[in-house]
């Protein structure tokens, strides 16, 4: 049995105040993108759709003059490492396993490579998986983090991917 679930992930006050931030449109998008390519690498799709959920909550807000200002981003940012870290100690207040808490940050630490000097990563499945998810749902020139949803789709379409995550736990085998 998961010990937490999208929907208590989401509904949070921290989550929400951060994902509203680097938006929620592209955060549910992200965590049924994970849910789909956890299932064709045979990762684990409660921790791929966490990590996807949560990846950008480590965002901050560029703004120079009122305008979001990319070089001042390029340049500064590290949302990823910001991210990793928020995102663990959320799950862990919520009453997640500390195990895998851990699981789900460093995909969330390695989902983009922005702030390496080089660039190279080796990810692992789940790491991969949740990166692909992230790029599945990125539009040009950071449109994603602008998209609007409304609060209550979010909240069914989490739901939904909750169910389909209980299910996949009871029939592992069988795709949903
Ligand atoms: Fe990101
Ligand atoms: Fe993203």
């Amino acid at each position: 049995m998961r010990k937490v679930t999208l929907e208590q992930i989401f509904t949070h006050p921290i989550a929400q105040k951060y994902l509203q931030r680097s938006g929620i449109a592209h955060a549910v998008a992200a965590a049924e993108h994970a849910f789909r390519f956890a299932q064709k690498y045979y990762v684990n799709p409660d921790l791929a759709a966490k990590a996807a959920l949560l990846h950008d909550v480590g965002h901050y807000t560029w703004y120079r003059d009122g305008e979001w200002d990319y070089d001042l981003y390029r340049e500064n940012d590290i949302h990823a490492i910001k991210g990793a870290s928020r995102a663990h100690k959320l799950l862990i207040r919520i009453g997640e396993d500390r195990h895998a808490a851990k699981e789900i940050a460093v995909p969330i630490l390695l989902h983009t490579d922005s702030y390496l000097p080089d660039g190279q990563l080796h990810l692992k499945p789940l790491q991969h998986v949740v990166a692909l998810a992230d790029e599945a749902d990125e539009e040009f020139g950071g449109k994603h983090h602008y998209r609007k949803i409304d609060e209550q789709e979010a909240l069914e379409r989490l739901r939904t991917l909750d169910r389909k995550i209980d299910r996949n736990y009871k029939y592992p085998d069988r795709v949903v």
